[in-house]
């Protein structure tokens, strides 16, 4: 590998400077992705095109020389190879066709052949690898088994969560069995995409953050566990170094840094001091500024970077990162103002 400035830092070890990625650094604020989108048609035919799914992965890579890619994909693919039919409709985010709505619903869900449905996912990892001639590494991930259920059960995004509560509530051994084929799916789609080539696995989980401590204990963390238990720590010869991120999941730290991963992300509402005092010298750290900065001025953004590097302090297991997606309606400049300044250091 080129540069595997990433590889160490999330493995704790030395490195010259700080490496940065961006979450959701491939999409619609770069002009080049809106152009390979139109031609597409739509998000899944882009998802399901190893060639054009490659082209947007290495997009960001080739404008602003990042430390690292991420697999142009979705966090939903994985209920949509397990039948629920995703769409994307314009303006409206992802719906599913047949949503979980009943304990019958999950007894059908299936836990064999959902991978086999997913081969354009490996397909594209193939070709990004290729493509990318060990510049950098690529980061495979998929959701937590909580934050995908909830799309699941929701039929689509949500704000109130009202029928995966309902679910939590009423049946919770109906939401435990649907996270459990989760989990076994989500493990074997993550093992196959490390197969395929990845050098970094990483689990969203968005919605952690909506549950109260015990449930997500019980609900969230107790899933990642799974899943990460189910995957190889290692594969040809090479440590496949882990990332956790939970949307504010800052008062949970101490928990997730006890699970089999290297990293946690964090979100911008926790401090990295704190966070780094928290966990000790348990995992390497990502994160974490608010993706809001980037609406400020270059010479701000520089500001605010600096402030995040001289916060962190000197301590090794550093990725710099947003604390969660670049919203679409920012600068591209601006992101390559983040970056210089993070290659500039303090
Ligand atoms: O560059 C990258 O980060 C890699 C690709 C990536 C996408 N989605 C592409 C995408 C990744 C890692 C994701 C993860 C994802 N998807 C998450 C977890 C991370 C997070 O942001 O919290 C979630 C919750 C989803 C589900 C999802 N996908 C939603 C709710 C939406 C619609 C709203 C939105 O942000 O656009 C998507 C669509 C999506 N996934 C787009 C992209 C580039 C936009 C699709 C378009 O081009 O219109």
């Amino acid at each position: 590998m080129q540069n595997d400035l990433l590889i160490r830092a999330l493995q704790r070890q030395p490195v010259e400077r700080t490496p940065i990625w961006v979450m959701r650094q491939a999409g619609r604020y770069l002009p080049e992705y809106r152009k390979v989108r139109a031609q597409a048609g739509d998000f899944m035919t882009l998802c399901q095109t190893p060639e054009l799914a490659c082209e947007v992965t290495l997009q960001p890579i080739d404008r602003f020389d990042l430390d690292a890619a991420i697999l142009f994909s979705d966090i939903l693919t994985v209920p949509d190879a397990m039948g629920c039919e995703l769409a994307f409709k314009t303006g409206e985010g992802p719906v599913f066709n047949h949503p979980v709505t009943c304990a019958e619903d999950i007894a059908q869900l299936p836990t064999e052949g959902v991978t086999e449905r997913l081969t354009y996912v490996f397909d594209a990892v193939r070709t990004i690898k290729k493509a990318l001639a060990d510049r950098v590494p690529l980061i495979g991930f998929a959701g937590s088994p909580w934050t995908v259920a909830t799309y699941m059960v929701e039929g689509g995004s949500s704000k109130q969560f009202t029928k995966i509560k309902k679910l939590m509530y009423q049946a919770p051994e109906s939401l435990h069995a649907l996270l459990d084929k989760l989990a076994i799916n989500t493990a074997a789609y993550l093992t196959a995409q490390i197969e395929a080539g990845v050098d970094v696995v990483m689990l969203f989980d968005t919605w952690g953050g909506v549950l109260s401590t015990q449930n997500y204990h019980a609900f969230s963390l107790h899933y990642m566990k799974k899943v990460f238990a189910h995957i190889p720590r290692d594969y040809a010869g090479k440590v496949i170094p882990r990332i956790a991120f939970t949307k504010g999941g800052n008062q949970w730290l101490e928990l997730m840094a006890d699970m089999e991963c290297d990293a946690l992300g964090l979100d911008w509402k926790s401090s990295l001091k704190d966070a780094r005092e928290r966990v000790g010298d348990k995992v390497a750290l990502q994160g974490n500024l608010d993706p809001g900065v980037l609406y400020a001025d270059p010479e701000t953004i520089a500001d605010h970077v600096r402030k995040t590097l001289v916060e962190y302090g000197d301590y090794p297991g550093h990725i710099f990162n947003l604390g969660h997606g670049i919203f679409p309606d920012i600068p591209p400049e601006h992101v390559q103002a983040l970056v210089a300044a993070v290659r500039e250091g303090v």
